[in-house]
């Protein structure tokens, strides 16, 4: 499954051939994360965000039941006994500034923040983050994951 570029790349691709795959994959890449850490998920409608985003907050808190998705409310927020997670959707961000005021600035220190759409925060880059690009393969999809600061090697999770 797992088909690493390199193997001290920071980069790795996954190929999924169903949704549970890609929650498997979620899941897997929940396990290196901690407070102050970003996940960005980038994709098209349907590419499988919110369903890696399922698979992640399942491994983080625990409790396997459907993650609602935060298409309305921008934000999910989670606690665990590691710590908040919040998982946002900002495909409906009118203005960053609508961000900052949800208080995602303290998020950024206090929790893990898994962010679908997050090119509605413009340039948006904080250090310690992987960044995962989904995109259909055939009735599949693909993920590119590449990791950043303290987690520049937490793509390889095959
Ligand atoms: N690897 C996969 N192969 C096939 N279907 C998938 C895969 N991953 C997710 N899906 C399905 O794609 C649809 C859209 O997924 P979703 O996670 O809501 O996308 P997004 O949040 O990117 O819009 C869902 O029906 C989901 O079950
Ligand atoms: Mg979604």
């Amino acid at each position: 499954m797992t088909r690493p570029a390199a193997p001290d790349s920071p980069e790795a691709a996954f190929e999924l051939p169903d949704a549970e795959a890609t929650m498997a994959l979620g899941a897997r890449l929940a396990a290196p994360l901690q407070a102050g850490d970003v996940v960005l998920l980038r994709g098209d409608l349907g590419a499988g965000k919110t369903t890696l985003a399922r698979g992640l907050v399942a491994a983080w808190t625990g409790v396997d039941e459907d993650a609602p998705s935060p298409t309305y409310t921008l934000v999910q927020v989670y606690e665990s006994a590691r710590g908040p997670l919040w998982h946002m959707d900002l495909y409906r961000l009118q203005d960053p500034e609508e961000a900052l005021e949800l208080g995602l600035e303290d998020a950024l220190i206090e929790a893990v923040t898994v962010i679908e759409w997050p090119e509605r925060l413009g340039a948006f880059a904080p250090p310690h983050r992987l960044e995962i690009d989904l995109a259909a393969q055939g009735a599949g999809r693909r993920a590119i994951v590449r990791g950043f600061g303290r987690l520049a090697g937490a793509a390889h999770v095959g």
